[in-house]
Order: C-alpha cells, then sequence, then structure tokens
C-alpha cells in the first residue's frame, strides 16, 4: 500500500492515524518498528519540516533515513514511459525505485508542481511513476497535487488544538508575490473534508482548485457529514470561523505563463492578507499555516505571533503524524 493522498482513505483510518500519533506526541508509544531499517527520502525540492522531521521521525522508530536528491547527490532522474534517454537524465525511475526497494522497506518522495503544464501535472505524473514501479510503500512528501502528511498534521492540529467534531474550518488564498503549487490547499481540503468539518474555501475567482479535486472533497464533506462553501469574498469567510488556515496557491489558467498570474492578482495584494481585523470577526478561531510563511505578505506579524497562532505546533505534529504514517504502513 502507498501513501499518495488521504481520498482512499476511510474516515476511520485517518482518525486511527491521528489517535496513533497522539500517542506518540505524548510518550505513550515508543515501539521501534524501523529497528534494523532503513527508509529513502528523495528530494527533487527543497524543505525544512518535511526533510527534518522525516529523518527524525525515522530515527525515532528505530531506523535510518537515506536522503537522496535527485540531480545533486543522486543521478538526474527520467520518469516518462518509453522516453529515449538521450537527453540530460542518466537513470529512469524504473531501476531507481526498484534498487532503493532493495534497501528500503519505504520510499518517500517530494516532487512539486512546475506549473508549466496543468493537463500534465494535474495526474501527478513523477509520483505515479514512483508508485508504478515501486515494490515498497512510497509515501508522498509533496507532489504537485498533494501533500497528504501535511494536511494529516493539520487535521491533528485542529482536533489537538479546538477538539474533536466538526468545526467551521475556512481555507483562505493570500495574496504571494509568486504563482506557488496547490498540493497544500488540495490536501487541506480533502482531509477537512473527510474528518466532516463545515469547509468554507475562499479565493478570488480564478483560483478555483481542481474540478475533480472539488468534486471528490464534496463527496467526503456528504460522507461524513459537513459542508463545503466557496466565497469569494474574503470580508464574509471570516464569519464565524473556528480555524483559519491561509494558502497561496497559482491559477491554473496561468501554468506556463506565471507573468500573468502575477500581473492578474496585484489588485488583491492589500485585501488577501490575514490580518487582525479579520481574524477579530472570526468565533476566536487559531490561525494556521503549512509553512514557510512570508511575514506581512500572506499574515501580519500581529497575527502569527499572536497566542491565537498554532504554526509550530503544526510543524511539530508533521514529526508525530508522519511516525503514525510509517507504523501503519510496515505494520506486518
Ligand atoms: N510544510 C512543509 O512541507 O514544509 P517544508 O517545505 O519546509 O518541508
Amino acid at each position: 500500500m502507498h501513501f499518495l493522498s488521504t481520498t482512499n482513505l476511510s474516515h476511520e483510518y485517518l482518525v486511527h492515524l491521528i489517535d496513533s500519533a497522539m500517542r506518540f506526541k505524548r510518550g505513550d508509544d515508543q515501539s521501534k518498528p524501523l529497528a534494523g531499517k532503513s527508509v529513502a527520502l528523495v528530494f527533487f525540492n527543497p524543505s525544512l519540516r518535511t526533510r527534518a522531521s522525516m529523518q527524525v521521525g525515522v530515527y525515532e522508530l528505530g531506523g535510518n533515513a537515506v536522503v537522496l536528491e535527485p540531480g545533486g547527490t543522486s543521478w538526474t532522474l527520467e520518469h516518462r514511459e518509453g522516453a529515449v534517454m538521450d537527453g540530460d537524465k542518466t537513470e529512469h525511475v524504473a531501476e531507481f525505485v526498484r534498487v532503493l526497494g532493495r534497501y528500503c522497506v519505504a520510499i518517500g518522495v517530494r516532487t512539486f508542481a512546475a506549473l508549466k503544464d496543468w493537463e500534465e501535472e494535474r495526474t501527478d505524473p513523477i509520483l505515479n511513476a514512483f508508485a508504478k514501479y515501486s515494490d515498497v510503500p512510497i509515501i508522498n512528501l509533496e507532489s504537485a497535487m498533494h501533500h497528504p502528511c501535511q494536511a494529516m498534521a493539520d487535521m491533528m492540529t485542529i482536533r489537538d488544538r479546538v477538539g474533536s467534531g466538526r468545526k467551521r474550518v475556512l481555507l483562505t488564498w493570500a495574496w504571494h508575490p509568486k504563482a506557488l503549487p496547490m498540493a497544500v490547499p488540495n490536501s487541506f481540503a480533502l482531509a477537512a473534508a473527510q474528518m466532516g468539518h463545515d469547509l468554507v474555501i475562499a479565493h478570488p475567482k480564478g483560483y478555483e482548485l481542481d474540478d475533480e479535486l472539488m468534486s471528490e472533497t464534496r463527496k467526503h464533506a456528504t460522507a461524513a457529514g459537513g459542508s463545503v462553501t466557496i466565497v469569494n469574498d474574503t470580508d464574509e469567510a471570516f464569519d464565524g470561523a473556528e480555524v483559519v488556515y491561509a494558502k497561496s496557491w497559482g491559477s491554473s489558467n496561468f501554468y506556463g505563463a506565471p507573468e500573468k498570474d502575477i500581473a492578474g492578482r496585484a489588485q488583491y495584494r492589500s485585501k488577501w492578507i490575514v490580518d487582525e481585523g479579520k481574524m477579530a470577526q472570526t468565533n476566536s478561531a487559531i490561525f494556521m499555516h503549512c509553512l514557510p510563511a512570508r511575514r506581512n505578505v500572506i499574515v501580519t506579524d500581529g497575527v502569527i505571533d499572536s497566542p491565537s497562532s498554532v504554526v509550530i505546533d503544526e510543524a511539530e505534529n508533521r514529526l508525530h503524524v508522519q511516525k503514525a504514517i510509517l507504523a501503519q504502513l510496515l505494520e506486518k
């Protein structure tokens, strides 16, 4: 079994993962299911939290992490089936993952969207090539479309800080000087719906999440007894929220033309920032962000430094939830 997205996992399984993560966090679970074993962590892109929390998590479970950076500390990688490899790619994912599978019991991979070709990238081609060829579990450490480890840490943080049960959860787009991938908002929306929250997604027109992903999100919300509401007005979005989750993402309309996205969004800069005024409209909401966050761009200093900000707990919970994911995936 791979861990690529939460969408095919049941509500009960997600709750079970959070329960397990809470036991790791409290120190009630000291098990070492990775004793004598290794896990490969493959990073095509930069990372602080994911890389450090996975390395520490593997160590705390008794194992050894092998960190590889294709094109840096390992060969450049081709993922396309049938590719004639006479360009700059040295090794194919087909050999790469099967060789690693002879050394390691699982492989984590981070491979961001390049924001060049929406129709191709929305299918997560590199992540799926890893999953296709691998004989050992693949863990998605953020792909073009999903960041399920982040989403599970987010759901754990909501339960830990706001309590169990249905909450009014706002996922709000924020202005940013660059077009960013959609993996975090996609996975947050899916997981929040799967947990049965009342999810409000606020973004300017043109920044809609993927149609298929929204259809899955709505189905999950209905099944779990929650709801999904889309608003294009930042003022009404914050009313009554118990959780505010800020994230910027690029528009799928401008994949391949980021300069058009940046020019078009200039009008939103002062309006789409999480500030003290907006937080005052909420129902004493906690403030969440996956980090890294640009201060006074995505969120004001006053909000991220306030007692309502849980961004450091949220980052800590990456460690506990990933230990739970590893332990579950490798359970015999
Ligand atoms: N939130 C998150 O994935 O952080 P990094 O990009 O630093 O790993």
